[in-house]
C-alpha cells in the first residue's frame, strides 16, 4: 500500500454497540511507553488537553498560555497537577515532553513550530499550519535537521464519517475518481470577537477553508489549478474582518479530476439537519458517497454486480466522544484521534499524515486560492510553490 494511504488502515472498529472511551487508533494497541505532551495555547487547545488526558498513549506533562487565568481554569477543569507556565521555553527544555501541540493564533504557528523542532521535539500544529508560505523552506529544513515529525491537526479528516469515506476510496469502491466537493459553513461571528482575528489576523481562505481543502486533497492530492470568488459580508466587516468571508472555488488536478470548495462565515447558516456544516462528496466511475461531519453520518451508492447498492452508516452514538463540552464549539474526539495517530506512528516509525510536506502543499493551494480571489484569474499551485522555493512539493506529496 502506498505510504500516503497507510494511515487509513488503522480505523479498526466502527461498531456503535461497543463504544470505546478512547480513540479508534488506540483501543487494540498496547504502547511500549506513554509519550509526553506539552500544549501551548489553551483556547481551542482545551480540546487537545481533553484528548491527552483521556488517551492511553499520552501523558499531559505541562500546559502553556500567556493568560494565567486560563491556565488556572484548564487546570481546574481537567484536574491537572502540572505546574502550567506562561513561557514556552519551559516546555522546550522539559525532557519529559516528546511533542508540543500548538494552538496559538495563526500568525504565531511558524515561530512556535520552528522553536519546537529546534528543541528536538515532535510537533502537532492546528490548522491553518501557516498562512505565510515564505516560512516553508526553513520549516522543512528544521524538521529535517531535527529528525522529528510534524503532524498538521486537520481535525475534520479525523472524524468517523470522513475516515469511512477515505477507506472506501482507498479500497477502490468509487472506481476512478472524477470529482470531490467539500464545504465548511459556519457562523464565525463569535470567533471574530477575539482581538487577534481582526484585520489581517484571520483570512478565511486559510482559516475556514483549510478544512474543506484538506478533505479535497485527501482524495485528490494533486490539485493544480484553482479559480474562485469571494465577498465580505456586512456582519463580518462590522466585526473588523477585512478579508472575504463568503467564498466559492472550482479546482482541477493535473490529470483533470475536478473539485469544488465553499465556505461562508459571517452570517447565519442552515441547521445541520438541513445542510451539514462540513461535508465531503466523492464521485467516481463506480460510485458516489457523502460524509457529514456534524450529523456523524456516511452514505454511499456503489455499483455492485451491475446494480447501484445503497448503504448508510450512522455514527451518531459517538456524539459524546466527539462533542465533550456540551455544544458544538470545542469538540475533542477528532483531536484525540489524530493525537493517538501520531503516537502510534512514532512508536511504529511510520509517517503520521498530514505531515509537514502535505500541510505545506495545502497552504500553497490556499495561497493560490487567495490570489485567485484577489486577481479574478485562475492560479496554479505549482507556480506558488516555485515562487516560495518549494518546487520539490509539486505533484502529489
Ligand atoms: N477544528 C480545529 O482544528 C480548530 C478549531 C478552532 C480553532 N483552531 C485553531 O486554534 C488556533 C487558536 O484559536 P483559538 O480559537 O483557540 O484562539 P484563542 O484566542 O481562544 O486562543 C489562543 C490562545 O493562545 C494564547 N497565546 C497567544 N500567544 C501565545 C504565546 N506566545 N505563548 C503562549 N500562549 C499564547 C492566548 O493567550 C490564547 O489563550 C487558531 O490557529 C485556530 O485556527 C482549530
Amino acid at each position: 500500500m502506498p505510504e500516503r494511504f497507510r494511515y487509513c488502515v488503522r480505523m479498526i472498529s466502527w461498531s456503535n454497540s461497543q463504544l470505546p472511551t478512547h480513540s479508534p487508533f488506540s483501543h487494540d494497541y498496547t504502547p511500549p511507553r506513554k509519550m509526553g505532551l506539552g500544549v501551548i495555547g489553551l483556547g481551542e487547545g482545551r480540546s487537545i488537553v481533553s484528548a491527552a488526558v483521556s488517551s492511553r498513549l499520552w501523558t499531559l506533562v505541562n500546559i502553556c498560555d500567556l493568560n494565567t487565568e486560563l491556565i488556572a481554569e484548564r487546570k481546574k477543569e481537567f484536574g491537572l497537577e502540572c505546574p502550567g507556565t506562561t513561557r514556552m521555553e519551559e516546555l522546550l527544555v522539559d525532557p519529559a515532553i516528546d511533542a508540543i501541540a500548538i494552538y496559538t493564533p495563526d500568525a504565531l504557528h511558524a515561530q512556535h513550530i520552528r522553536s519546537t523542532l529546534e528543541a528536538g521535539k515532535h510537533v502537532i500544529c492546528t490548522k491553518p499550519l501557516i498562512t505565510d508560505l515564505s516560512h516553508g523552506p526553513s520549516l522543512l529544513a528544521a524538521a529535517r535537521a531535527a529528525g522529528c515529525q510534524v503532524l498538521v491537526g486537520q481535525s475534520s479528516r479525523f472524524i468517523h464519517p470522513m475516515w469511512r469515506q477515505r477507506e472506501d476510496v482507498v479500497n477502490g469502491l468509487h472506481g476512478a475518481l472524477t470529482a470531490v466537493e467539500a464545504h465548511y459553513f459556519g457562523d464565525h461571528r463569535w470567533f471574530y470577537t477575539k482581538p487577534w482575528t481582526r484585520g489581517e489576523g484571520v483570512n478565511e481562505v486559510f482559516q475556514g477553508l483549510s478544512h474543506a481543502v484538506d478533505l479535497v486533497r485527501g482524495h485528490l492530492p494533486d490539485i493544480e489549478e484553482v479559480m474562485g470568488y469571494g465577498l465580505s459580508t456586512r456582519h463580518a466587516r462590522a466585526l473588523g474582518q477585512i478579508n472575504p468571508d463568503a467564498l466559492h472555488f472550482v479546482m482541477k488536478t493535473r490529470s483533470g479530476e475536478l473539485a469544488r470548495v465553499s465556505g461562508h462565515y459571517g452570517q447565519l447558516t442552515l441547521a445541520n439537519k438541513a445542510q451539514d456544516m462540513i461535508q465531503c462528496i466523492v464521485r467516481g466511475t463506480e460510485g458516489v458517497s457523502i460524509a457529514n461531519f456534524a450529523q456523524l453520518n456516511y452514505q454511499r451508492r456503489i455499483m455492485e454486480n451491475g446494480q447501484a447498492v445503497e448503504r448508510e452508516e450512522d455514527f451518531s452514538a459517538w456524539h459524546p466522544y466527539y462533542w465533550r463540552f456540551g455544544g458544538h464549539s470545542h469538540h475533542a474526539g477528532e483531536f484525540q484521534n489524530y493525537l493517538d495517530h501520531l503516537a502510534r506512528s512514532l512508536h511504529e516509525k511510520t509517517l503520521a499524515r498530514p505531515d509537514l510536506r502535505d500541510g505545506l502543499r495545502t497552504v500553497a493551494t490556499l495561497e493560490a486560492m487567495n490570489r485567485s480571489v484577489k486577481t479574478g484569474q485562475p492560479q496554479r499551485v505549482s507556480a506558488v510553490l516555485a515562487e516560495f522555493g518549494l518546487p520539490e512539493l509539486c505533484g502529489p506529496v
